[in-house]
């Protein structure tokens, strides 16, 4: 069996084990697929896709990369809204690899789709991706991360994400008022930070909050990076549990990463390790899982996230597409929505406010 295969093991009897207790929210639950997704297999490709109003029809795609994640499913909820409103056909698809995003865009192009959303599962397939998306004469929209040219550059495609760097350095200066609340110091206290440096938008992310974190004081030397396998809880508790192992004395921990997934792994990880949830102070990035976090009876260590908007990235997105499409006005180039800082008090009445729940 590959490391790789016993990991997934032990994550796994893990899950088993909280989900018997009734206590973990990371853990995606293997009998249920995701619940709209679907994935199509590579169809055969249709010379061009038919013209507005020619099929009379309006068929638009949304893509993926991590379709159990609650993030990109209220992606496409929203995109459903848009598409409910508008009267569109919206196909959303499951696009974990290369592979699959381009048997989607085979898929769609069939259905005689004009157009596609993704959230690609990996940024250098870029270049692809409009190449493909061209030869069948669709339109394109980046949504969540940026597609990287050969050159390594951002390629110039409409594109909608947060604005990584503010947002993260927002979590680090929640994290250092919050120690300062509780009267810590940087004498028993270290830094965890989960990262994803292959991806530009959790990179500004992280070192976002490093930066605040060491402007506010914390010594940069105690912030232990820990790069995770794959952007899942699996993945996030591994790397943690490496760097926990590493630092036995380190009596409090801040728990920070690209989203609510990175956290609530090492979160989990602290658990393991023996520490209390009041030795850690955790700040995620998103909303829709941390909030299953905060409804436990008992508080975790997960003590704020940064709530960013899924109704922007699903129904903005796909409305820019849809008018681009039909009356042929070009959406934005690039557009960064905001995110908000919320407690285990507020997260659910910010929310519900912004209609997300
Ligand atoms: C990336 C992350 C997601 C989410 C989005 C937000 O795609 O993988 O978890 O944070 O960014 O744009």
């Amino acid at each position: 069996m590959s490391g790789r295969g016993s990991r997934r093991l032990t994550w796994a009897a893990l899950c088993l084990a909280a989900v018997a207790g009734g206590v973990l929210a990371g853990c995606p639950k293997p009998s249920e697929p995701a619940k709209t997704g679907q994935t199509g297999t590579p169809a055969t490709p249709a010379a061009t896709a038919p013209k507005v109003g020619e099929a009379g029809k309006i068929v638009i795609g949304f893509l993926v990369k991590q379709a159990e994640e609650p993030w990109f499913q209220n992606e496409w909820q929203f995109a459903q809204q848009c598409a409910d409103k508008y009267g569109f056909e919206l196909r959303k698809i499951a696009t974990p690899d290369g592979e699959k995003v381009m048997g989607a865009i085979d898929t769609l192009a069939a259905a005689g789709a004009q157009g596609f959303v993704i959230c690609t599962p990996d940024v250098k397939l870029g270049p692809a991706i409009v190449e493909k998306a061209k030869q069948y004469k669709m339109k394109v929209f980046s949504v969540d991360d940026q597609f990287v040219g050969a050159d390594g550059k951002f390629m110039d495609v409409s594109y909608m994400g947060i604005s990584a760097g503010d947002i993260g350095r927002q979590v680090g200066e929640a994290l250092a008022a919050e120690m300062k609340k509780r009267g810590w110091t940087a004498d028993d206290t270290a830094a965890l930070c989960v990262t994803w440096e292959q991806l530009n938008t959790a990179k500004e992310r992280t070192d976002g909050t490093t930066a605040a974190l060491t402007k506010a004081g914390f010594p940069a030397d105690k912030i232990y990076r820990a790069p995770e396998k794959s952007t899942d809880v699996p993945g996030a508790w591994e790397a943690a549990s490496a760097v926990l192992t590493q630092h036995p004395n380190v009596k409090r921990w801040l728990v920070f990463s690209m989203n609510d997934e990175g956290v609530l792994g090492a979160i989990r990880a602290t658990e393991e390790h023996g520490l209390k949830p009041k030795e850690v102070i955790g700040i995620g990035i998103g909303g829709a899982t941390a909030v299953a976090e905060f409804d436990k009876k008992e508080p975790t260590g997960l003590f704020a996230t940064c709530l960013i908007d899924p109704y922007r990235h699903g129904y903005e997105t796909t409305e820019y597409l849809y008018k681009w499409i039909k009356d042929g006005t070009p959406p934005p180039k690039d557009t960064r929505t905001k995110g908000t800082i919320v407690t285990r008090e507020t997260c659910r009445k910010v929310m519900k406010e912004r209609g997300l729940l």
